[in-house]
């Protein structure tokens, strides 16, 4: 190996792994030169109701792109997620669930698990709901979430989760986008003690924003004793309609590229998408990921800590997990609450073997000591993942020697939304790991870099990241929107699908990501388009115009920058400053709140009207030695204005 700062893999780990390294050159190898047996084999992992005779039928030629796996085999998500685990592990726990208060917990077994999925869904038959309709899911990290998901597929429709951190008017415009007749919800949701009145979210959307135009039916989880506002003929409350309904619901059967979920995520341009994953190709990826990435055995206790609203709660809190028959932990509350050392705790009380969280976590507590897990025994532990944004090698070292004590393996897990399941990671049992680094692809995963005209880079070196041909868990297209599909992640660099994201290859072929390429920047592992933090800006009556960009931030990765013109008439204070941050807030979430906002009295514009970003970026970086030429700007003054006031000095 070329670094110095290998980590090799332990002999007793992957002596017991489910891969070792001659395994995964060899599987590797097979998934790339006969795709069609390889996955042909793996599809067997889950059951089907009517099997396969055709494997792989995908295109990535821009003007046809086509992607469909296991096309003409039947199956039901729900039924191989609990029917299928009954007979051997019915009494088994499916779901721990862990309360934001460290003294609510429950533990559901697949059999419970399996009755209160198919009371939800013949509720939700008894509100309307029939195979392809859009059911929004607006819920806390409760088992109703992991229970409504699955009552979902259960009966073929369409659930598109929207994160509970997101404002009535973002909510609004995901239901409206998907056409969606009925959301789920809870009355408040618990964070840090503190209560988020959800419902009440849900009623804006729909009496302020527009969404009244689809929902029809809304139902909500009691969560708290709290009272909320309640419309009779749109409201009915879960616990009363579960209990209404029978428990006996047979699994619908579906074919494999049926939908299974929507799920909206930023781009660089416009409104958020809603990527559409479908159900064979989907549950394989996510069940045979899980199971190797994690080295899931039998008995284990799973934890990923992240929010079912965002890919990763779907792929590995809900159907990787479950579709192995997994135990899978679901946390309710914040890594903060009632102190920095609740990972520990909940670890410790719950025996878990793997942990799977983001660097911006892992950077929080960090910041906090040492000895920020207090005496919390953590050698439950095995294997430890990390996912969503870069991490960087200080975090990963100190989580290795924090949470694994120096002898867990760590899983960089590199995807995101369209891929549906990890992409690039190390294998536990298989891959030498280097902090930093997401080293090599899984099975069947083909990445390539390349420079900005398309040229393939071989070797070591760095370009955009393009993977170059179809896996099973791959998003099939943007709901209601193909056009826009193809041209997002096809039409850059022809015949590949381009991620948005550049990286380095070294020279022992192991994957750096280095960030997105395109105006897409990663807030705490959450994904936000400047786009669409701008169109919010400019809806304030005293913005005349926005740019944001993102600048490197201790603790989040990046945080948003926000250069702002105002319209004439309007100063520029502290009360103003205040005013748009809490605005944006409102407008997208309290993940979209800018960090700093630069009032600005013009931006840097070339003579046609376009601002040029490279320099506000580098202003924002407060590297603004190398801005390049800006000789061709309208007004190359701005740049001096924008210099001397900007925020962010090193
Ligand atoms: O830039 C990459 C970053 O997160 C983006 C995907 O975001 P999202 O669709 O919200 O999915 C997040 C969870 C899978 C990617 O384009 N990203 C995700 N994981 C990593 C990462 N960057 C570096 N290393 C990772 N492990």
């Amino acid at each position: 190996m070329s670094d110095q700062n290998v980590f090799p893999v332990d002999p007793a780990f992957a002596a017991n792994a489910h891969i070792d390294n001659a395994k995964y050159e060899a599987m590797y190898e097979q998934s790339i030169n006969d795709p069609e047996a390889f996955w042909g084999e793996q599809g067997k992992r889950i059951d089907w109701i009517k099997p396969y005779t055709r494997v792989k039928n995908t295109s990535f030629d821009p003007h046809n792109v086509s992607i469909k796996w296991y096309e003409d085999g039947t199956l039901n998500v729900s039924a191989n997620c609990l029917d299928r685990h009954l007979a051997t592990r019915g009494d088994q726990v499916a779901i721990i669930w862990e309360g934001d208060n460290p003294e609510e917990d429950e533990k559901i077994t697949y059999r419970d698990l399996h009755e209160r999925v198919c009371r939800f869904a013949n509720a939700l038959k008894a509100q309307g709901i029939q195979k392809g309709d859009v059911v929004t899911l607006y819920l806390p990290m409760i088992p109703e979430a992991a229970v409504a998901m699955l009552a979902c597929t259960r009966i073929g429709a369409i659930h598109s989760i929207v994160f509970g951190g997101f404002s009535p008017e973002a909510l609004a415009s995901r239901i409206i986008g998907a056409k969606s007749k009925l959301v789920v919800t809870s009355n408040y949701s618990l964070r840090g003690g503190k209560q988020v009145p959800l419902k009440a979210n849900v009623d804006a959307a729909i009496d302020d924003h527009g969404a009244s135009a689809c929902i029809e039916r809304v139902i909500v989880v009691q969560r708290t004793t709290k009272d909320v506002a309640w419309h009779e003929n749109r409201d009915v409350w879960c616990h009363e309609v579960c209990a209404a309904a029978s428990a006996d619901c047979p699994p619908e059967e579906m074919n494999a590229e049926d939908p299974l979920f929507i799920l909206y995520t930023s781009g660089s341009t416009g409104q958020p998408k809603g990527l559409q994953h479908t159900t064979g190709g989907y549950l394989v990826y996510a069940s045979m990921t899980h199971e190797y990435i994690f080295d899931y055995h039998e008995g284990d206790v799973y934890w990923c800590t992240a929010d079912v609203g965002w890919v990763t709660g779907h792929s590995y809190i809900v159907y990787g997990p479950l579709a192995n028959g997994a135990t899978t932990l679901m946390f309710e509350g914040v890594p903060s609450y009632p102190d920095n050392s609740r990972f520990g705790r909940v670890i410790e009380k719950h025996k878990v073997n793997q942990f799977y969280t983001a660097p911006t976590a892992i950077r929080a507590l960090m910041q906090q000591g040492e000895d920020v897990l207090g005496d919390s025994d953590l050698s439950s532990l095995k294997l430890l993942g990390s996912v969503g944004e870069p991490i960087n090698p200080e975090a990963w070292t100190w989580y290795h020697r924090i949470f694994g004590k120096g002898k867990c393996p760590i899983v960089d897990t590199w995807w995101q939304t369209e891929t549906g399941g990890i992409m690039i990671v190390p294998l536990p049992g298989a891959t030498p790991t280097k902090p930093g680094s997401a080293t090599r692809p899984f099975f069947g995963v083909q990445p390539a870099l390349v420079d900005s005209e398309g040229n393939e880079i071989v070797g070591a070196g760095d370009g955009n990241l393009v993977i170059t041909d179809s896996w099973p868990g791959q998003s099939r297209s943007i709901f209601g929107d193909h056009e826009r599909f193809v041209q997002t992640y096809f039409s850059t660099f022809k015949g590949s699908y381009t991620t948005g994201d550049g990286a380095r290859r070294d020279e022992d072929g192991y994957y750096w990501i280095t960030g997105r390429v395109d105006d897409v920047i990663n807030v705490s592992g959450h994904r936000m388009g400047t786009a669409e933090v701008e169109s919010a800006l400019v809806a304030h009556p005293a913005v005349a115009e926005a740019a944001v960009v993102g600048y490197p931030h201790d603790l989040k990765g990046q945080g948003i920058y926000v250069y702002v013109t105002l319209k004439a008439g309007y100063e520029q204070s502290d009360d103003l400053m205040k005013e748009l941050r809490n605005w944006v807030r409102s407008e997208i979430g309290p993940i979209a709140s800018p960090d700093l906002i630069q009032f600005s009295p013009g931006m840097p514009k070339t003579r046609s009207g376009k601002i040029m970003r490279r320099i506000l970026r580098k202003i924002a970086e407060d590297d603004f030695s190398a801005l390049g030429d800006t000789s061709t700007l309208a007004d190359p003054s701005v740049v001096d204005d924008l210099i001397e006031h900007r925020l962010n000095r090193k």
